[in-house]
């Protein structure tokens, strides 16, 4: 059964997406015709897959509902062959019925410390996949990008100090051509939760939770910023700025905060989860873009729908959903009494699993 949410709410949660990770970090999700039906119940309209679930792309045939598909198999997709195989398998037979925009190559494979033979491999895998697309006639329905963490850049704050790291600029600086030529979004994973667990007692919690704060200003633009999310957004457009890039969109790949912790996650609660995403949930209703760029509306996608119950790493890890597995709320987000039931049988294969968020803060 599923309780609609109320008409108010319902316009609130109209632009956000969810991103929903099958198969290997957790063993006990609803089906994905059930998925789809909470989606709807709550009008979301995007999600993000961490895979290319073909069970879940076929159960949003004919929903409407706008999907972000990953692969993280950059060794196989560096070879044309491989990419367009999989692009055949796996994005085209779902077209036009279920509406894939964009896949993700690679998820925060370009960091300090990262595997080198990765990170030579993640253009060489975007631009075989994007030319799949194109010999495969999808071009115009459906992009081709990657995700990035905060770790990128070496300075965020103020955010018109944005720089990346310059160990990673052999990486990064090519990556941005490919965008800019393909017309392909920066996608990034930003947690200002992480900032707050490192040093909680001077990263202030209204700024990072979007509560009523006097905000910062930015002494070399005078621009005021009330919370750190849209404070990291900027600092990437002046990071790709000062490389020459002022022609590729932020979009915010996964955000999210954890209900639950360890004992040394600090933050870790459920009335900050519910303040963290409850606001940014009204903000992005208001379709209001960043200081900087005060036109663009922020594009969120918040991570995640359920909690992962076999995600490894620390407590929090497996705690970021906004619903339990079985479909009931982990706290209230205004979403008056969305549930749902689930089949008893519910397991699904995947083909990718992704990285813990371990990532040290780079903004204030
Ligand atoms: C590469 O990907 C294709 C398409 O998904 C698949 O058929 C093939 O088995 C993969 N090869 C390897 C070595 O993983
Ligand atoms: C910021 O505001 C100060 C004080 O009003 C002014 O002197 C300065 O020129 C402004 N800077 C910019 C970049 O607008």
């Amino acid at each position: 059964m599923i309780i609609v949410a109320t008409g108010a709410v319902s316009a609130a949660t109209a632009a956000l997406k969810f991103g929903i990770n099958y198969g290997q970090i957790a063993n006990n999700l609803p089906q994905p015709t059930q998925v789809s039906g909470l989606l709807q119940s709550l009008n979301v309209n995007r999600v993000k897959l961490y895979d290319a679930d073909p069970a879940v792309l076929t159960a949003f045939s004919g929903t409407g509902v706008e999907f972000i598909v990953s692969n993280g198999d950059l060794n196989n997709l560096s070879d044309a062959r491989s990419a367009l195989a999989w692009v055949s398998q796996h994005v085209q037979p779902f077209l036009p019925s279920t509406r894939i925009t964009c896949v993700v190559v690679g998820n925060e494979v370009l960091a300090p410390g990262g595997d080198p033979a990765a990170m030579q491999s993640l253009l060489p895998a975007m631009q075989a996949v994007h030319q799949a697309v194109a010999d495969l006639g999808l071009g115009a329905q459906v992009s081709v990008s990657t995700a990035h963490s905060a770790d990128v850049l070496a300075a965020s704050y103020p955010p018109s100090s944005g720089a990346f790291r310059e160990d990673l600029a052999p990486y990064v600086r090519p990556v941005l051509d490919f965008l800019a030529q393909a017309g392909s979004p920066f996608l990034l994973n930003a947690y200002p939760f992480f900032a707050y667990k490192a040093s909680p007692a001077t990263v202030s919690l209204p700024y990072v939770l979007f509560e009523p704060n006097p905000g910062v200003v930015d002494p070399a633009t005078n621009l005021t910023y009330d919370n750190m999310l849209y404070a990291q957004i900027d600092a990437v457009y002046a990071a790709m700025n000062a490389v020459g890039h002022a022609d590729i969109a932020v979009k915010i790949s996964e955000t999210g905060w954890p209900s639950k912790g360890d004992e040394d996650e600090v933050g870790a609660t459920v009335q900050n989860a519910a303040l963290y995403n409850g606001n940014l949930m009204k903000r992005i209703a208001t379709g209001q873009g960043t200081p900087l760029k005060p036109d663009v509306p922020v594009d969120v996608f918040v991570f995640a729908l359920f909690n992962e119950d076999m995600k490894p790493g620390p407590a929090s890890e497996r705690n970021y959903g906004l619903f339990y597995p079985n479909g009931t709320p982990v706290y209230n987000l205004g979403f008056d009494g969305a549930s749902f039931s689930r089949s008893p049988t519910s397991t699904f294969s995947s083909s990718s699993r992704p990285t813990v968020r371990k990532k040290v803060p780079t903004a204030y």
